[in-house]
C-alpha cells in the first residue's frame, strides 16, 4: 500500500491525495461486494467505513442476535438506500455468489470456526484481531491461509494509525534514528467497554487482556524491531476493573493492567505498559536507534465531541519533526472509526482484492503478535521470564518458531 506522504511535507490537499491511493476498481466499474460477519460494534464500524469509502459495497450482513442486526439495519439506513440482505445461515451467506469478500468481526473465540466456514467459499477474507484465542487456533489459520486461494488479511489496523504510519516511515524507509536499539510502547484507557452478551469480561472469550487488545501494540512493536521475539517477562494482572463483574453466573477474570519486557534476537529490548482503570485514552511509541529518539503519541477520549490529538517527534539532529509535529487525518475519515486507521484498513483491503501488495498484517505477523502477548501472560502466571523458543514447543508451533529464523 502507498503510505501516506509525511505530514512535513506538501500541503493537505497533496497530503489527503497521497493518503487515498487510486482506486483499483475505478476503471473496471464492477465493485466488489462485502458480506460482514457479526454486526456489533466493529462490524456497524466496518459498515461505515465501506461505504464512506465507496471502494467496495456491502452485500449484507450475517448475526445470530437479533439486537445486533437490527442496531446495524438502523445504521445502514442512516447511510444508504441500497439494500442490504440479512442472512440467517453463516454457510449461505458466505457461498451466496454475489458476495466476492468476507470481513469478520466475531468475538475472538469463533474466529477459528467461523474463517473455516468462510473459508470453504475459496473467497478473499478480512478477519478481525485477534486472530484466534490460543496459538493452536492461530496456527490452523496461518496453515490454512498458506494454501489458500485467496487474501486472508489480519485486522491490525492500528498500523494505520496517522502517528503510527509516520513512525514506522521514519523507522524504516527513512531510517531516520539508524539502527533501532530501544522500544517502549504504552496504552493509557478506560476499561473495556460493553459487548454482545459481554463475551470481552471472560479471557476463554478473548484470549486474555493482552491478546484481546494489545496484540495491536505487540504487532508495532514487532514490525519496529524486525526480529524475532527470544524472552518475555511481564507482571500485572487485576486491580480495580470488573473485580465484582458477573454475567449468567459467571465472574469475571479479565486483567486490566501489566508491564511487558521483549528482548529480540538482533538485541532491540522493548517494553509494553498498559493501564485500563483511568479516564481518557493516551498512547505512546518511543523508539531510540543510534542517532535518537522518536515519540508518537495519541491523546484521544470516549467523551463525546473531544477531538483526539496525535503528534510525531523526531529527535535526530535537523529532522524537520525535531520539535514534534502533529499528524492526523481529515476529521471525516478519524470520525469514521479508530481514527482512521478503519478507512485506511479497508483501502489496503481493496488494493488486495485487486491483487496489489499492502503493508496489512500477514496471518504469520498476526501469530507472531499472539505468541508475545500469550508469552506475557503466561509470564505473568508463572512470575517468572518465558523463553519464546522453549514456549512454542510446549504449545505444539516449535516448527513455526524455528522457520522463522530463515525467513
Ligand atoms: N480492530 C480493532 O481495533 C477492533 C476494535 C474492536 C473490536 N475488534 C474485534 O472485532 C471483533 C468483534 O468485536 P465487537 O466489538 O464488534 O463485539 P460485539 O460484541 O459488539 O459484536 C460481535 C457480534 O458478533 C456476533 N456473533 C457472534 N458469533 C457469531 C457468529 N458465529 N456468526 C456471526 N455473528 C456472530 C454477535 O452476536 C455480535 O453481534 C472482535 O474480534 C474484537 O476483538 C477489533
Amino acid at each position: 500500500m502507498t503510505r501516506p506522504s509525511s505530514p512535513l511535507e506538501g500541503s493537505a490537499a497533496e497530503r489527503v491525495a497521497a493518503l487515498t491511493p487510486d482506486n483499483p476498481y475505478r476503471s473496471s466499474g464492477r465493485k466488489p461486494r462485502l458480506l460482514i460477519v457479526g454486526a456489533g460494534m466493529m462490524g456497524r464500524e466496518h459498515l461505515r467505513v465501506s461505504q464512506l469509502l465507496g471502494w467496495a459495497d456491502v452485500q449484507g450482513i450475517v448475526d445470530p442476535d437479533g439486537g445486533s442486526l437490527e442496531w446495524a439495519c438502523a445504521d445502514w439506513r442512516l447511510l444508504t438506500n441500497a439494500p442490504l440482505t440479512i442472512y440467517r445461515d453463516l454457510n449461505e451467506a458466505c457461498g451466496d455468489e454475489a458476495v466476492d469478500a468476507i470481513v469478520i468481526a466475531t468475538p475472538n473465540h469463533t474466529h477459528r470456526d467461523v474463517l473455516l466456514a468462510a473459508a470453504a467459499s475459496h473467497k478473499p477474507v478480512l478477519l478481525e484481531k485477534p486472530m484466534a484465542t490460543t496459538l493452536a487456533d492461530a496456527m490452523d489459520i496461518v496453515n490454512l491461509a498458506r494454501d489458500y486461494p485467496a487474501v486472508i488479511q489480519l485486522g491490525m489496523q492500528y498500523r494505520f494509525k496517522a502517528q503510527y504510519v509516520e513512525a514506522l516511515q521514519a523507522v524504516a524507509a527513512q531510517r531516520a534514528l539508524g539502527q533501532v536499539k530501544t522500544v517502549a510502547m504504552s496504552e493509557y484507557r478506560p476499561p473495556f467497554l460493553d459487548k454482545v452478551d459481554q463475551w470481552n469480561k471472560f479471557n476463554r472469550n478473548s484470549g486474555g487482556t493482552l491478546v484481546e487488545k494489545c496484540c495491536h501494540y505487540f504487532d508495532l512493536i514487532n514490525v519496529v524491531a524486525q526480529s524475532r521475539p527470544r524472552r518475555v517477562y511481564a507482571s500485572g494482572g487485576r486491580a480495580v476493573n470488573f473485580l465484582d463483574f458477573e454475567w449468567q453466573g459467571e465472574q469475571s477474570d479479565i486483567d486490566d493492567h501489566a508491564m511487558v519486557i521483549i528482548d529480540y534476537d538482533n538485541g532491540v529490548r522493548a517494553s509494553f505498559t498498559l493501564n485500563m482503570f483511568c479516564q481518557e485514552l493516551y498512547e505512546e511509541l518511543v523508539v531510540v536507534g543510534e542517532y535518537g529518539r522518536l515519540v508518537a503519541s495519541e491523546q484521544a477520549s470516549f467523551q463525546p465531541d473531544t477531538p483526539s490529538k496525535a503528534e510525531l517527534l523526531v529527535e535526530v539532529p535537523e529532522h524537520p519533526a525535531y520539535r514534534g509535529v502533529p499528524v492526523g487525518y481529515p476529521d471525516w475519515i478519524e470520525a469514521s472509526g479508530h481514527y482512521g486507521a478503519t478507512f485506511f484498513e479497508h483501502i489496503a483491503f481493496n488494493l488486495q482484492l485487486a491483487g496489489q501488495p499492502v503493508d496489512a498484517a500477514t496471518p504469520e505477523q498476526a501469530l507472531w503478535s499472539l505468541i508475545v502477548a500469550s508469552a506475557a501472560q503466561h509470564s505473568m502466571r508463572i512470575g517468572r521470564e518465558v523463553d519464546v523458543g522453549a514456549f512454542c514447543e510446549e504449545n505444539g508451533i516449535a516448527a513455526f518458531f524455528d522457520e522463522s529464523i530463515n525467513s
